[in-house]
């Protein structure tokens, strides 16, 4: 079932070769705008969660990702894996406690050191105070792949928040791998051990975007910044590229969409489906055809494009490769960590990632179009080739 789906997490050892309990920071591309980040709880009271068998309503955490006001930090600029020295930077964990423990535990059969994912570090300032109005950066949502966490995009997220966006990750509950509340409670991720559920998650993860979106407008804690959601971007990776695509379908306040190496599961899998607004396709090289993918160019209709990325994996489109890069793990694995990272380096992929989303973004919300967009992409990425577009 794991390779039906493309789940990201396939098998691979990340283990710290620095001392334990030292913080690892991870890179940031850009000394520019300085990122805040807060993670949200919210419960929808109008919709029961199919996943407690209707007992429940649907809760789900978002982090929600803006730009602040500040000097950047010296640090921001440094590629490497700068290791935590300056008293005067704030930095943030990486993931939340529990999250991290289950991450130590699920990569330990790979010689993962317990440990680890707690050591990890970002810049983003946690909690920092939300500017007081909003309404002039662009929304973004981020819908991960099943079995993962949105933690694990939290580079990417960070990185489009600099060039000056509101993005909003979301975790699925039950299909995430485990999301953890602030009160402490954790809801772990269930066996997707059929078609029905992956079905069942993509109309549900659906949903939840649509939800956040409302909440962004209405809930309490939110409704004084005046964010716009009625231009938003939405992106995903894996089954998240299938649930942006399946909530374009009927929630028009998304203008355009990006699926990360995803399988359009959901709707998009019906002849007669038709998605008319932008939306990029975005993924490993092919060899050779793919009869779905031909299947899904067919089924969207308007301004399209579909890219690959030379020398990726699945992985190459979340915040792995960087991980294994900045604790020093490629290395160590050698061909192996080729085969299950792909060879495309994780920086640069981050960089390419942020830079075809945000170029994307802003051909759709304003028209300005950019060279990126075109078929050699300006000369920009030369790894990136432009499989076809419409
Ligand atoms: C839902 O019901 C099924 C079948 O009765 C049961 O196996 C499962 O544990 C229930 N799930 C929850 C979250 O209560
Ligand atoms: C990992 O470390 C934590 C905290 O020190 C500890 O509670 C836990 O039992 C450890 N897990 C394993 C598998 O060693
Ligand atoms: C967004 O659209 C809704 C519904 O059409 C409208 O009521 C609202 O004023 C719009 N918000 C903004 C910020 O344009
Ligand atoms: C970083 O900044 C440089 C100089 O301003 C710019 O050319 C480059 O595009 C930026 N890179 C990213 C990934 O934003
Ligand atoms: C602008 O967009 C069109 C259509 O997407 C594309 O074909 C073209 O290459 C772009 N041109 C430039 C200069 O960016």
């Amino acid at each position: 079932m794991k390779a039906f789906i493309g789940l990201l997490l396939v098998p691979c050892a990340i283990g710290l070769t620095s001392r334990p309990d030292e913080p690892i920071i991870l890179p940031t591309l850009n000394n520019t705008n300085l990122v805040g980040v807060k993670n949200i709880a919210m419960i929808d009271e109008n919709r029961l969660d199919p996943f407690t068998n209707n007992t429940q309503f649907r809760e789900l955490m978002v982090s929600l990702f803006y730009p602040i006001d500040g000097a950047p930090s010296q640090l921001l600029v440094d590629q490497q894996a700068s290791h935590y020295s300056g008293k005067a930077d704030t930095v943030t964990p990486y993931m939340p406690p529990a999250t991290a423990a289950n991450f130590d535990a699920l990569f330990a059969e790979f010689g993962v050191a317990n440990g680890t994912f707690s050591q990890l570090f970002t810049r983003c300032q946690a909690n920092a105070p939300i500017p007081k109005d909003l309404s002039n950066y662009p929304l973004v949502m981020f819908s991960p792949g099943a079995v993962a966490s949105r933690f694990i995009y939290t580079t990417i997220a960070q990185e489009i928040a600099r060039k000056g966006y509101i993005v909003a990750c979301l975790d699925h509950s039950y299909d995430a791998l485990v999301v953890e509340f602030p009160d402490g409670r954790l809801i772990h991720g269930i066996d997707i051990d059929s078609r029905d559920i992956v079905e069942l998650m993509v109309q549900v993860r659906a949903q939840d975007v649509s939800f956040v979106l409302d909440e962004l407008v209405w809930s309490s804690l939110l409704s004084s910044y005046n964010i716009n959601v009625n231009d938003t971007i939405a992106f995903g990776h894996s089954l998240g590229g299938a649930t942006t695509a399946e909530v374009m379908l009927y929630d028009t306040r998304i203008k355009g969409g990006v699926n990360l190496d995803g399988k359009l599961f959901g709707s998009m899998e019906k002849p007669d489906t038709r998605l008319s607004r932008p939306f990029i396709q975005f993924g490993r090289a092919r060899n050779g055809p793919n009869e779905d993918q031909d299947r899904e160019w067919k089924r969207l209709s308007g301004w399209k494009l579909e890219l690959h990325l030379e020398e990726a994996s699945h992985t190459t489109f979340s915040d792995l490769p960087l991980l294994a890069e900045v604790i020093g793990l490629r290395k160590r694995l050698g061909r192996k960590g080729d085969e299950l990272l792909g060879k495309a380096d994780g920086v640069r992929a981050l960089e390419i990632m942020v830079a075809y989303v945000t170029a994307f973004a802003e051909y759709v919300l304003t028209g300005k179009n950019s060279s990126l967009l075109s078929d050699d992409g300006g000369g920009r990425f030369p790894e990136v080739e432009v499989l076809r577009r419409g």
